[in-house]
């Protein structure tokens, strides 16, 4: 069988060095060519040292070239929803890691790749374990009142809580259809200490050195409690998610977000 092509964008990054040399392992897919706007040469050497690729900062000129199969994009928000409709509207299908992408954006490439019969798969954590806990917490979410999402990360992400923390909040909300119960303190003596609030939910973040990413969603009910924990110690984590995602992308039509619902996870009632 000939190897699924695919062409990185975001390909200096961190995640695109990472996607490209787990590509070039996989004897299933094969890199034809890196986009990346900090591109400055025309060529790039493939990390195994296999052969040399097409590169550039231009994504347009770039598919003219390679005519991959699959685009798979780790950028800025603003730069992958381009890159999207480019791709999208010359038949490639999308795989897209990057955060950020609005509702509307999301609206947008099912419109696309419905429209272009090829697949995008979105998916703001591509970890198997981030998935998995989502559908546990949800379902725990339907019989417990309440709940405390902790959050771990290294000490220099700049925002708090992490988006998969609130989108654990949001998916949790919606599976239970009400929000959840809080038990007020009568006197918080150091302001804050309780942590922030989504409709019942309490949001603690850590910011420490030695954390990479890690959440842990701890339930409260009548003489028990259930904790369900998932820590990422490297980069690689994602990496087996995306793998899977370029190989199911070619063989589905419009958008599939979420690697919860790639990996069948989500029930058949939810959308977007
Ligand atoms: N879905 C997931 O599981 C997952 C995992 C890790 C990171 N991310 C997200 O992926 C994105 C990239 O993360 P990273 O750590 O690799 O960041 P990074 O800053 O290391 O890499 C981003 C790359 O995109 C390039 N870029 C920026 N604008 C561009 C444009 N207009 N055209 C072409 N290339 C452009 C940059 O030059 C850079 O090389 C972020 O949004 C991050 O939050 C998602």
């Amino acid at each position: 069988m000939e190897p699924i092509t695919v062409l990185v964008h975001g390909a200096l990054g961190k995640m695109g060095r990472e996607v490209t040399a787990a590509i070039c392992r996989d004897p299933e897919l094969e890199v034809v060519g890196g986009v990346d706007i900090k591109a400055t040469q025309e060529q790039f050497t493939l990390p195994d040292g296999s052969k040399k690729v097409p590169f550039s900062s231009d994504l347009s000129s770039l598919l003219e070239v390679c005519h991959p199969k699959v685009l798979v994009d780790f950028t800025i928000a603003e730069a992958s929803i381009s890159a999207a409709r480019t791709a999208l509207k010359r038949g490639v299908n999308v795989v897209i890691g990057t955060s950020g992408l609005l509702e509307d954006n999301l609206k947008e490439i099912a419109q696309l790749s419905e429209a272009n019969r090829v697949g995008a798969v979105v998916a703001p954590n591509f970890t198997i374990g981030a998935a998995v806990l989502l559908n546990a917490v949800k379902a725990a979410a339907r019989f417990f009142d309440y709940v405390d999402i902790i959050e771990m990360h290294h000490h220099e992400k700049a925002d708090a809580p992490s988006g998969t923390a609130l989108a654990t909040a949001k998916a949790m909300l919606q599976s239970r259809g009400k929000p959840f119960l809080y038990s007020k303190t009568k006197k918080e003596t150091l302001s804050g200490t309780r942590g922030g609030q989504v409709d019942g939910i309490t949001i603690h973040s850590v910011r420490l050195p030695g954390f990479v990413a890690s959440q842990e969603v701890v339930f409260g009910g009548q003489g028990q409690t259930l904790s369900v924990r998932h820590d990422t110690i490297g980069r690689e984590c994602y990496i087996p998610g995306v793998i899977m995602a370029i190989k199911e992308v070619v063989k589905r039509q419009g958008l599939v977000y979420g690697l919860d619902t790639l990996l069948n996870l989500r029930g058949s009632d939810e959308g977007i």
